[in-house]
Order: C-alpha cells, then structure tokens, then sequence
C-alpha cells in the first residue's frame, strides 16, 4: 500500500488512482484481462462507439514510423447495441471493482452524437461517464472534424449536455485547444481529454504510395509526448475543469510530466500495444514518483511545475 493518497477526481470521476487507459488502444478492456489485472487501473476508456455500427477504413491501416505509429482505423465499431451487449457484463464487474468506465462516443454529425449518448445512458448503467469523441470528420460540415473549431465542439457539447447527468469528458483535437477548452467549459464539459493523435503522412517511396490505405493517419506515441504536454499545460491554464493528459506516455515520469504540467489524470495509449501491461507498470512508477516527492496526496503535484 502506497504511503501517498493516489486518488483524483476526474470531473466527477472518482479515480482511485490518475491511470486510465486511451481510447483505441485498449479495446473494451477485456481483451487485456489475462495480461493483468486491468482493476488496478483508477480507469479505462473504451474504444469510439456510434449508434450505429461503423466498418472503419480498408486495410492497411497501421504502420510504423520513427518514435511512435500511424492509423488510420476510422473508428471501426460495432454500434452501442452490440458493444454493450457482448462487452457490458465484463464492464459492469469491473467497475464493481473500483475502476470507472469511460465509454467513448463517437459521430459524424450532432444528431449521431445525441443518438449514440442516448443508447450509452441507456444501455451502460454501469459507466462512470462519457467522453464525447469530437475529432471525428464531420460529414455535414465538408469533412471538418466537428471540434476542430469553438463553434463546432460547443454545438456538439450543447446538444449532448441535456442527455446525460453522468459527467461528459471531451476528446480533444490537437488544435486551436485553449479557445476551444473555454468554449467546452460554457457548455457545461466536465472534463477535457487532450490530445488525441496528430495527422501525419508516410509514405513508401517505392510504391509511391501511401504506406497504409488513405494519404493521412494519426501519429501516436513517443514523438508526441512533448507536443501533448505542452498542449496539457495550455488548457489547464485557459479552464477551471480537470483535464486528462494523453501522448506518448511509455513511463511514470512521461505520466509525471503530464501531472505536473496540470493534469488530474493521465492514459497510457500504444505503449499497451508493445507491451500489454505497460499500464499497470506505469502506475507502479508514478506511485513511487509521488512518494519521492515525499507528498501525501497525489493531488498536491497537479500543476506543481515550478518555472
Ligand atoms: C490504433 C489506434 C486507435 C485509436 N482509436 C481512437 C479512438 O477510437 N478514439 C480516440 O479518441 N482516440 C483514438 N486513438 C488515439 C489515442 O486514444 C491517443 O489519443 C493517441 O494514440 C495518443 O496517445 P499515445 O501516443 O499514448 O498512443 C487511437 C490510437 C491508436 C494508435
């Protein structure tokens, strides 16, 4: 048992501990179940669901590049229905255990936000709350993700706000993110995500061709960790709500930093996929950070940078 008190509240999100995992790369949770015990983690995220099932992008969709990878998986997702039929029952025992599910929501429009923040409320008694995906591309708005400006993530938030009681995160795009944080805030967001992946290119220049099938994909991992908490620093300084650091997080020092830019809570994203439970490692580490820093409460580090 730690000597240091390792519980934050996430918006509303009681946490026993700031590690949660990234939306995407930790499936429904269950996938990682026999590499360890997933209730040690104070949450997990599930991967984007709409209401109704999406195919995702053609294959290839991942690929390799220096300091992290690509993708561009289009948020394959078997709708609400089937998710929470076939992984539900899973869900609801880990949360009896003490590990929030945040259920991610995603959408082409407002409309399929609503819709799909419908069927969780619903279906998902069990979740802890939702994190409203808004970097999907917006069919409606010329293929624009729809929280890409002020005025898009606010009308979505708006329209989503009145669905729920439960507390509503936000997925941040890697843009504009102070003005838009704000805008969020207005709108009743009880937390803020930041940052999902950045787009980048790669591509085979024998083939000429793009190394997986669409021109752009989304760069995660290590290359990102400096961007992300940078990134972190700026919206926990531009609101008052909890933010959730996210970006190439292969350590408890990389979590660290995220902590001290000023988040309340930390996910570990494709450090999962080299190792699956890097998660629970780097908990282990931040937990022997913290008690380092001779503090008795994890919270008394958040925003504790000193420049
Ligand atoms: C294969 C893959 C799938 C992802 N799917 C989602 C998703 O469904 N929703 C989302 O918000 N972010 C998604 N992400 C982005 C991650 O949640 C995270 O924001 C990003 O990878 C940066 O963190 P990392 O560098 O620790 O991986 C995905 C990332 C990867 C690698």
């Amino acid at each position: 048992m730690s000597k240091v008190s390792m519980a934050v509240d996430l918006g509303g999100i009681k946490m026993k501990n700031p590690v949660n995992t990234a939306s995407g790369t930790f499936g429904y949770g269950w996938q990682y179940q026999n590499f360890f015990d997933v209730s040690c983690l104070g949450a997990i995220t599930t991967k984007g669901c709409a209401a109704e099932p999406w195919p995702g992008n053609p294959k290839p969709r991942m690929t390799e590049v220096y300091g992290g990878m690509m993708n561009s998986v289009g948020l394959q997702n078997p709708g609400v229905h089937a998710f929470a039929a076939e992984s539900g029952p899973w869900l609801e025992e880990l949360s009896s255990k003490g590990t929030q599910v945040i259920c991610q929501v995603a959408g082409h429009s407002t409309a399929e936000y609503v819709a799909a923040l419908e069927l969780f409320d619903e279906l998902c008694p069990w979740a802890a709350g939702f994190e409203l995906n808004v970097s999907c591309p917006n069919i409606a708005a010329g293929g624009a993700a729809c929280g890409s400006t002020p005025e898009g993530a606010a009308e979505v938030m708006r329209a989503c706000r009145p669905v729920t009681k439960k507390p509503l995160l936000v997925k941040m795009a890697p843009v504009r993110l102070p003005e838009i944080a704000r805008a969020l805030e207005a709108e009743g967001a009880d937390g803020l995500t930041v940052i999902n992946s950045i787009p980048g290119m790669a591509i085979d220049v024998h083939t000429r061709r793009s190394k997986i099938s669409k021109p752009t994909g989304g760069l995660s991992g290590p290359l990102l960790h400096p961007i992300a908490v940078r990134m972190v620093w700026e919206v926990a300084n531009a609101v008052d709500i909890p933010v959730c650091g996210v970006g190439g997080i292969m350590t408890g020092e990389d979590a660290a930093e995220f902590i001290l830019a000023g988040a309340t809570a930390v996910s570990v994203g494709m450090a999962s996929f080299a190792e699956p439970d890097a998660a629970a490692r780097i908990l282990s580490e931040l937990t022997a950070w913290a008690e380092e820093q001779g503090v008795n409460d994890i919270n008394e580090l958040i925003g504790a940078l000193e420049c």
